[in-house]
């Protein structure tokens, strides 16, 4: 991964691509400006749906020049890590609801040589993480309840990001935002303080693998929304 920066870098996921098409999506979506690909995983246990797990991770790895960036919905976590560290993530994200040990968690991932992020469902304050801001490299606000692609942006977070952003202060850890991205809801999270924006929908309608150029679009507008919202 480069050094840490506070730049906007645009995350699609996976979600809403092609799902017998991972490897060339991830292609398409880098070689149309992407920065970071999401990778959600989903266990049918800690959200209500399943999506597929660390052998889908490694199978895409090699389609990707850039970060992976994956996003754990599954509850246990830790019986599970080591696949998702061999599958070649650089970024783990698990969620501060999915057990009573989450520290353990991130020491875990970082034990591993990845870097570790904390995600908040959107019930839970940014204060829950006040005690964990040493121990990540990543903060996860979950702009939807997770689970589904497509869902409407819940605008009380917007509130909760510029928080997160002041308890930092100095540290260099991204916030990251998830669920609902659009050139419209980017620049309320750009401003109070994100960096990292996840985007399914929104990045992967209007296109194919073999016909890219409206990803390249998309990813452009809510770029281009983002960064003018930071002034
Ligand atoms: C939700 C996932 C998100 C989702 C975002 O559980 O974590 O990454 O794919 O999809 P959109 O951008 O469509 O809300
Ligand atoms: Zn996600």
């Amino acid at each position: 991964m480069k050094a840490f920066d506070r730049s906007i870098k645009i995350a699609p996921s996976i979600l809403a691509a092609d799902f017998a098409n991972f490897g060339a999506e991830c292609a398409a979506a880098e070689a149309q400006g992407a920065d970071w690909i999401h990778v959600d995983v989903m266990d049918g246990h800690f959200v209500p749906n399943i999506s597929f797990g660390a052998a889908t991770c490694a199978a895409i790895r090699p389609h990707i020049k850039g970060v992976m960036d994956v996003h754990l919905m599954i509850s246990p976590v830790d019986a599970y890590l080591q696949g998702f560290v061999e599958a070649g993530a650089d970024v783990i994200t698990a969620h501060l609801e999915a057990g009573p040990h989450v520290h353990r968690t991130l020491q875990a991932i970082r034990g591993s040589g990845v870097k570790a992020g904390l995600a908040l469902n959107p019930g839970t304050p940014a204060e829950a993480a006040a005690e964990l801001l040493g121990d990540v490299d990543l903060i996860c606000v979950m702009t939807v309840n997770p689970g589904f692609g497509g869902q409407k942006f819940i605008a009380s977070q917007v509130e909760k990001v510029r928080r997160l952003r002041a308890m930092l202060g100095d540290r260099p850890v991204h916030i990251e935002i998830d669920g609902g991205i659009d050139p419209v809801t980017a620049p309320l999270v750009a401003e109070a303080g994100a960096d990292v924006l996840v985007a399914g929908s929104a990045v992967f309608k209007g296109g194919t693998a073999t016909a890219p150029e409206g990803y390249g679009k998309n990813i452009r507008a809510i770029r281009a929304a983002a960064e003018a919202a930071r002034g």
